[in-house]
């Protein structure tokens, strides 16, 4: 969920609302507001995105210079009107907006029913919330005492904002698992998930960390720990720009993304990769490098398109530093009590920052003495701040739910450190290493190229666009891509789609194969390539519609596919990097061809601060 609040001379419902269609990508089931004008509380809300409270509100009473509002994502309760935040305590004084889940809310659910408590809603907030009103009636204390009482006994993550008809000028926030910004404007405050709804006000931030309570005012920002202790609040510069966030004439931001790609891979390669000079800086890898080279094992923690990354990262790793890794789903290594042995270093790779599987289980393993190495593209974010050392992927923000810009940057940044770990090991030969640098470099103008003309790539998404199933086949370093084009055309087009390795799918998957099925395969020339060319008979030889991702130069593959889309030549270990592009590219135009919100698939969320 995304949240956002104001308080200043401004008009709250403007800012707010502005935020709240930034924040859309976090959540977009339900939306509202919550605006204190003179005592008076008023709450909308909406099922549905953001544009329809906009509707909504149109002719209400919006005139207030506080308040609060809720982008949602739904855990407790459907989306619908009365799930949606923000939430009124029983009493009707207080209004909530809350990011997260409360684990233990059946039980204090109970206790109030017990008191004579009724509930509006299915959502585990309005039953925190009640609970803080009850705390406060009994025990005839401030809201901030309330809260500070009711959040020791609660169990889950929360980010929430609280605000009260007999406190004018006040919002109090508190966090635990879910982000929270703070901006710091001249007699003003503004509080979002993220800092997208603030860089236009002002560029001073404060990351609230967890378990802190904010007591908000126009000229006041008080910081408390959960004991009541006051914190000095540190203050941050964004280091974001306007632009970064909006469009740019694209007509998505997923297209947009797709299409950043030569720049973002640029920046993310700039300074750090030197092939002149035969070296790769990355101060949190070189700072740790002997715990790094030195790993009897390392654990890659991750999800959705992030662990695809992984799975890249694996091939590579094992390759060219002979380091065994596995690959994890974070919500699976946190709840299985995994072996985690001395030497052993975690890699966490995540976009965001703040997916809690993710986090939940570096808390977990940190606590169990893991070494923990971040891979992330939200600066200053949870995981990037929980990690002992790291390398940003500098993609800067991603903003359509389905993961682009990022992906590539996870990878060329697990890629210079598998270079940089297996040449300080020396598993891996001065030529190769040479070698692969300079491949490297050469990945944004070979992305450029794949990007220039995009109109093949349309005509195959219009061909396809109604099939119910695909499958994506690929091998080697090729088989995680086919995992995540899978997953992308999933994501955009709600295809049903599966990724498999080429040769398991006679296992299985083969059986679903008739003139109907569009199978995708990613068969790039590499070592693979002799096997892979059989796969693809297989599957013609059962009529099956096959599209190829092929390298430019080959003349086998076009020949047996039906359709095929080109990308330059590379070494295997770096091919996922251009390879990923044309299937990213599919899945957007195959979801714009039906007509789908590609930037907000139904259902999805890009930044899921639940477990
Ligand atoms: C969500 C998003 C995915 C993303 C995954 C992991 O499910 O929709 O696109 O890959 O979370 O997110 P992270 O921010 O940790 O990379």
């Amino acid at each position: 969920c995304g949240i956002v609040g104001y308080t200043g001379p401004r008009q709250a419902y403007p800012v707010i609302l502005k935020g709240l269609k930034r924040l859309e990508y976090r959540g977009y089931d339900s939306a509202g507001v919550a605006l204190l004008n003179d005592g008076q509380l008023n709450v909308y809300k909406k099922k549905g995105k953001v544009a329809e409270l906009e509707e909504f509100c149109t002719g209400q009473d919006l005139n207030s210079h506080i308040g609060i509002g809720h982008t949602r994502w739904a855990t407790h309760g459907e989306p619908s009107d009365r799930n949606a935040h923000p939430h009124r305590s029983q009493g009707g004084h207080l209004a909530m907006i809350h990011n997260g889940i409360i684990e233990n809310y059946a039980q204090i659910k109970k206790e109030l029913l017990g008191k004579g408590y009724h509930f509006t809603s299915d959502t585990d907030t309005e039953v925190l919330l009640n609970f803080i009103e009850d705390i406060k009636t009994n025990n005839n204390c401030t809201l901030e005492e309330a809260l500070r009482i009711a959040l020791k006994r609660i169990v889950g993550a929360y980010c929430i904002l609280l605000v009260s008809d007999d406190d004018p000028e006040t919002i109090i926030a508190a966090r635990k698992g879910s982000p929270l910004v703070i901006g710091i404007g001249k007699g003003e405050h503004f509080l979002a998930s993220d800092a997208s709804p603030i860089i236009e006000y002002t560029k001073e931030v404060v990351y609230v960390n967890d378990y802190e309570i904010a007591i908000v005012r126009p000229d006041e920002l008080i910081l408390k720990n959960i004991g009541n202790e006051k914190q000095t609040p540190f203050i941050t510069k964004l280091d974001l720009e306007l632009a970064a966030i909006e469009k740019g004439g694209y007509e998505h931001f997923m297209l947009k993304e797709i299409h950043e790609q030569p720049d973002t891979i640029f920046d993310c390669l700039r300074g750090r990769l030197l092939p002149q000079s035969g070296q790769i800086i990355m101060s949190g890898v070189d700072n740790h490098i002997d715990a790094l080279k030195n790993a009897q094992r390392i654990i890659i923690v991750a999800c959705g398109t992030s662990w695809h990354a992984g799975l890249v990262a694996e091939y590579q790793i094992e390759e060219l530093c002979r380091i065994p890794v596995e690959v994890e789903y974070a919500s699976e290594f946190r709840y299985r009590n995994p072996v985690i042995n001395e030497g052993d270093v975690i890699i966490a790779i995540s976009q965001s920052g703040e997916t809690a599987d993710t986090l939940v289980a570096l808390e977990s393993a940190k606590e169990k003495g893991a070494f923990i190495f971040g891979v992330v593209n939200a600066v200053g974010s949870s995981i990037a701040r929980l990690s002992n050392a790291g390398a940003y992927t500098h993609a800067g923000p991603e903003i359509g739910v389905a993961s682009t810009k990022a992906f590539t940057g996870q990878l060329a940044v697990l890629t210079m450190m598998a270079l940089k770990i297996g040449y300080a090991k020396g598993t891996i030969s001065e030529a190769r290493y040479m070698q692969l640098m300079h491949e490297l470099q050469a990945v944004p103008e070979k992305v450029k190229e794949i990007l220039a003309d995009t109109s093949v790539i349309q005509n195959i998404a219009a061909k396809y666009k109604d099939a119910h199933d695909f499958l994506f086949l690929g091998r080697g370093y090729n088989f995680p891509v086919a995992l995540e084009g899978a997953l992308k055309l999933k994501e955009i087009s709600y295809i049903h789609a599966e990724g498999y390795p080429a040769a398991e799918m006679k296992h299985g998957p083969i059986a679903l194969v008739d003139d109907q099925l569009p199978v995708v395969f990613v068969a790039t020339k590499d070592s693979y390539y002799e096997k892979i060319v059989s796969n693809v008979q297989e599957i013609k030889a059962r009529k099956g519609k096959v599209i190829a991702v092929a390298t430019a130069a080959d003349d086998v593959i076009p020949g047996m596919a039906d359709d095929v889309m080109f990308v330059p030549d590379a070494d295997e270990v770096i091919a996922p990097l251009l390879s990923t592009i044309p299937l990213q590219l599919l899945s957007y135009y195959v979801g714009l061809a039906k007509g789908l919100d590609v930037d907000k698939p139904r259902n999805l969320a890009k930044s899921v601060t639940v477990e």
